[in-house]
């Protein structure tokens, strides 16, 4: 067998967004040596695409606020599909975690006590989220980054992992490549965390960047472990739809939590026509009162632009099904409106809004201090993913861990904005806490050079090939097929048929050609990409077909009701003997009854 270039650790770390970063962070502060592989740049990651803020019961501007809260509106925002004992963790440790981001180096917008400021976001009862402006994810990277760089943490630039090695049942190290020479990589470790992020390259309009294509969980499928929840993913409402070379991109739930409000073509408020029971008492059924809650009036409720991202962007969707939509598609939001109300408007939104200012001005020529922006639903998260347990983050599979968007649970059947970033903090610190734990109790894995061997000739394999198709003609074709068959909107009938083209695509994927050599080739990347998002598309359209209802962000126009019955399972892929994806119900266990309870005060 060739040598390869053979790296050791103890901790392996897939994937350096904020999850990725803390991992490495808690794993080496536990005294194990770390290895942290990036598919791009160090900082460039889809954590900065969460602007608007981190939710954290802070009760900083309303102290009505508290973990139990945060904990109930997370348990409603996911429709009780939620890992209870996640949701808990998560509301209770994200304060700690926020603090803590701040004592290594975050700079928090203030309150005028000098505390750290937290704004409005869809979902959340109080004002929740602490945040840099429109840049919140970018400023969590920043700090994570500095702090980690002085860990000895060692970093893997540009390297993509292509599959896991196992030594019987439990994960013994992975196999990849670097990006730029196209050279072989072995990463040998006793605990492997995947931080790979979400699957949004597997549709055509998505804010998520090249990477995002379903690398960790379809790792971690095809090396054994359960997926967990995969129909539920979440169309953000607002991402940017004009010009078409900048579609997709985020525009943040930040600005309708500064007051933005969302118009169709005939200048009408449509958010306020459709209220869904279950929000009707928290939801204000004027602007005045709306506006009022925006500006902290604390017996006022929410404006209705403010309901979780599911129900605003189907809202959305049906607007422009019904011809009342903007000239290119979308619907218009308007933040400019608030000149009517506030004194300085033009400069209080370019100080809330900077990001959301200068993306509108140089990409569409827009102002938003004076114009309104026009928008439509983008895919941008994923709440399903690889199954893990609550308090370790550890998947079905020994020693293999996973953390933020490529793990599943916390979120249930939709998530509220901000808790992407609050999860990253809390199971990133858990994932690479016992993964050290794992790590030091678990030594003594092997490589298998039979498997080894397989990973490179898998690898290779396009290039042997006399002749084939593109991997970008396909890649294309795929994200059409998602895009239109398995959205935000689906049908039996439409699913079965998203079935057969991905019999297709995968026939067509076994066949592509890649010309040229290693070295810089985006064909071969793409051709390796195409397994990975493949393997997410069929997850998510199976378990779209199976649940049979519509809830969270799995909407179904064909059962558009809730059903009771479906919301007491969940639904996990796991791959049998055959290599055949097979889905399976598994009831919900049982609330404990004092979270039981909580839900039962704050309904
Ligand atoms: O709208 C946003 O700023 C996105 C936040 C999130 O996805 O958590």
């Amino acid at each position: 067998m060739p040598s390869y270039d053979t790296h050791n650790y103890d901790v392996l770390v897939i994937g350096a967004g904020g999850a990725g970063l803390r991992a490495a962070i808690e794993a080496s502060a536990a005294g194990v040596s770390v290895g942290l592989i990036c598919k791009s740049l160090l900082g460039k990651a889809h954590t900065v695409m969460a602007e608007g803020g981190i939710a954290a019961a802070l009760a900083n501007v309303d102290e009505r606020d508290n973990w139990k809260v945060h904990f109930a509106d997370t348990m409603r925002g996911g429709q009780y599909l939620n890992n209870w004992r996640m949701a808990e963790l998560h509301a209770k440790e994200a304060p700690d975690r926020v603090k803590e981001l701040e004592a290594w180096g975050a700079l928090f917008d203030r309150t005028k006590d000098g505390l750290i400021l937290q704004r409005n976001f869809g979902g959340h009862k109080y004002p929740r989220l602490a945040h840099v402006g429109d840049r919140t994810g970018l400023e969590m990277i920043r700090t994570l980054q500095d702090h980690g760089i002085h860990l000895g943490i060692e970093v893997h630039m540009e390297c993509t992992i292509t599959s896991l090695l196992m030594g019987g049942d439990r994960v013994t190290g992975a196999f990849g490549y670097e990006r730029e020479k196209g050279r072989f990589k072995i990463f040998k470790s006793n605990a492997i965390v995947l931080a790979t992020g979400g699957v949004g390259r597997a549709y055509k309009i998505t804010s998520n960047s090249w990477e995002y294509t379903g690398d960790g969980m379809s790792l971690a499928y095809h090396a054994g472990a359960e997926l967990i929840d995969m129909e539920f993913l979440q169309f953000h409402p607002t991402g940017m739809i004009w010009p078409p070379s900048v579609q997709g991109i985020l525009v943040t739930e930040g600005v309708r939590g500064e007051g933005g409000i969302l118009l169709n073509k005939n200048g009408e408020r449509f958010m306020f026509s459709d209220i869904p029971e279950l929000y009707r008492n928290q939801t204000a059924d004027n602007e005045e009162e709306g506006w009022r809650y925006t500006q902290g009036d604390r017996n006022a409720r929410r404006p209705p632009e403010l309901l979780t991202r599911d129900h605003v962007a189907r809202c959305i969707v049906r607007q422009i099904k019904e011809g009342k939509g903007s000239p290119h598609n979308g619907v218009f939001l308007d933040i400019s409106w608030i000149k009517n109300k506030i004194p300085h408007a033009a400069e209080h939104i370019k100080k809330k809004l900077p990001s959301m200012y200068h993306q509108f001005k140089k990409l569409a020529d827009i102002d938003i201090t004076v114009e309104p922006m026009e928008v439509g639903p983008t895919t941008h998260y994923m709440m399903g993913g690889i199954r893990v347990d609550a308090d370790t983050q550890m998947s079905t599979i020994p020693g293999l861990f996973a953390a933020g968007e490529c793990a599943a649970g916390l979120h249930g059947s939709n998530r509220l904005g901000g808790n992407s970033l609050s999860d990253l903090l809390v199971f990133g610190k858990r994932a690479g806490e016992y993964a050290a734990k794992f790590s030091k109790e678990n030594k003594g894995g092997h490589l298998n050079e039979e498997e080894i061997a397989n990973a490179a000739i898998n690898a290779l394999e396009p290039f042997e090939r006399n002749e084939g198709e593109s991997p970008f003609q396909i890649q294309y074709d795929l994200q059409e097929m998602m895009q239109e068959l398995v959205g935000i909107v689906r049908h039996e009938e439409e699913l079965w048929r998203a079935v057969e083209h991905l019999k297709m695509l995968h026939d067509r994927a076994a066949r592509v050609k890649i010309v040229g050599n290693r070295e810089y080739n985006p064909g071969w990347h793409t051709a390796l990409d195409l397994q990975h998002l493949l393997t997410v598309s069929e997850a998510i359209t199976i378990a779209a077909i199976e649940r049979k209802e519509s809830r969270g962000a799995h909407f179904r126009e064909d059962y558009p009701q809730k059903d009771e019955q479906s919301g007491k399972f969940n639904l996990v892929i796991k791959k049998n003997a055959d290599g055949e994806m097979k889905l399976r119900r598994e009831p919900i266990k049982e609330v404990r009854t004092d979270l039981q309870q909580i839900i039962e005060e704050m309904k």
